[in-house]
């Protein structure tokens, strides 16, 4: 335990005349006083107050900066919050500023009816404060050599050129289409600044690539890094993919095995979940292996339970159809101290709220609210649930939850500015 001692230092939201304090602090914790300026700066969902700090008698001692944005959870678009340049005045550390900082933090985004909260960080510090890791962390590797030796290969006609301020709208559109099926994608507005690819300051190579037919539009995009932090020596590090067909997918495919061997490296490594159409293109044409690993730093916390249920019940309804759930079914969750109630009457879904452990005749179903986030996420499918610790089923509400909740690949994906 630290020992706290807090005495006399408050956290509040920043007003603006303290822009300029807040980003010497940046500095002074050693954080990216560019990414502040472009977040506070650029971004036009900045608000002062969501400058986070701690104020001791007038000298700011810790700071965080929340980033509103739409967040992409079972395909629905939810309100969002990023949680990020968090730090601690080096002179002050290991007296608790941290702590009431995010306790601050985390109420400000659950007051401001933000349904989740996501942070890339280190894990046990973060959990402290209810964040649950479930973004996992995927790879698909290749050797770029199959994809050339294929018949056909280059058949494709490859006209690929680094991507241009010209070209947003169309690669947004192209990142949209390929991250749909992705819970945690952070949705990327056309604006310039989002999409400057600050990657290229940081050493080795960095870009984005686009490939189009004669004039027409962007029909596929490609995100890839050599010889950064992170990534294997040999490996082409390939982050995003989008195409708009079948055929700039199997370009894109061409395209990253053509810059490997170019740059005499002996594989190609693409960061996407492995059911992203380029992960499965890689798997079934040239073999690729397929990684995933538990959730590292990638960490989300659910801060309005209800509300984001309520944003989800319309495609929890047309799952429910799908598969053919009869009319009448019911799930009662106790998740920590709530309880929510699905039911499912045929053509909608009700959600009702109320408060945990009530008795009546029905069965309940208990979940830590790390499950629960594990759930919505699709980190743990609703059917996986008894694999996570303190998860009490009930034997009705299995086959419903096994439907609604279905399992998917959680990813954090930080922006080409970020
Ligand atoms: C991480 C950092 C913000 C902590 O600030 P701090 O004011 O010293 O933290 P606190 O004293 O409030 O500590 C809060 C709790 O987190 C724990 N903690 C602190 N740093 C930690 C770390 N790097 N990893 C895990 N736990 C940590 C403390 O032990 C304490 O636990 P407790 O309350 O259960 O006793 C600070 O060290 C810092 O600015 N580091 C550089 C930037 C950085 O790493 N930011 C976070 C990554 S996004």
């Amino acid at each position: 335990m630290t020992e706290r001692d807090t005495t006399g230092a408050t956290a509040r939201g920043a007003r603006a005349v303290e822009w300029e304090a807040c980003r010497n602090l940046i500095q002074r914790c050693g954080l990216d006083p560019e990414l502040f300026d472009l977040l506070t700066r650029a971004d036009s969902e900045h608000r002062p107050e969501c400058l986070r700090l701690v104020d001791l008698g007038g000298r700011f001692v810790s700071f965080v900066l929340v980033v509103p944005r739409r967040v992409l959870i079972a395909g629905v678009p939810v309100d969002g919050a990023l949680v990020t340049l968090v730090g601690t005045d080096p002179a002050h550390r290991g007296r608790g500023f941290a702590r009431l900082l995010l306790e601050d933090t985390v109420a400000f985004i659950r007051a401001r009816g933000f349904r989740v909260a996501l942070v890339c960080g280190p894990p046990d510090f973060y959990a402290r404060f209810g964040f649950v890791s479930c973004l996992g962390e995927y790879a698909s590797c290749f050797d770029p050599g199959r994809v050339l030796s294929r018949p056909g290969a280059g058949g494709v006609p490859a006209i690929w050129r680094p991507m241009t301020d010209q070209d947003i709208p169309e690669v947004a559109a192209l990142y949209a289409g390929a991250t749909a099926g992705t819970p945690g994608t952070v949705l990327r507005p056309p604006e310039r600044w989002v999409w400057r690819d600050r990657s290229r300051g940081r050493g080795g190579l960095a870009g984005l690539a686009v490939w189009q037919v004669d004039a027409g539009p962007v029909q596929a995009y490609v995100r890839w890094a050599v010889g950064q932090a992170g990534l294997p020596a040999d490996c082409l590090g390939v982050s995003e993919v989008g195409a708009a067909s079948p055929t700039a997918l199997i370009a894109s495919l061409e395209w990253t095995a053509n810059k490997a061997l170019e740059a005499d490296l002996a594989r190609v490594r693409f960061g996407g979940p492995p059911d992203h159409l380029f992960s499965r293109l890689a798997y079934l044409r040239v073999g690729g292996e397929l990684q995933v690993k538990a959730a590292g730093a990638g960490q989300i916390l659910v801060t309005n339970r209800g509300l984001l249920m309520a944003d989800l019940v319309q495609t929890l309804a047309q799952r429910a159809a799908k598969a053919g759930l009869p009319p009448g079914t019911a799930v009662v969750l106790d998740v920590g101290s709530k309880r929510l109630e699905l039911l499912y009457a045929g053509d909608r879904l009700r959600l009702l709220g109320g408060r945990a452990g009530r008795q009546d005749d029905r069965p309940v179903s208990r979940l830590p609210v790390e499950a629960f986030t594990a759930m919505a996420l699709g980190y743990a499918g609703g059917g996986e649930l008894e694999a996570l610790p303190g998860v009490a089923l009930a034997a009705s509400h299995r086959e419903a939850l096994a439907v609604l909740f279905p399992p998917a690949y959680p990813q954090w994906v930080p922006a080409p500015y970020w």
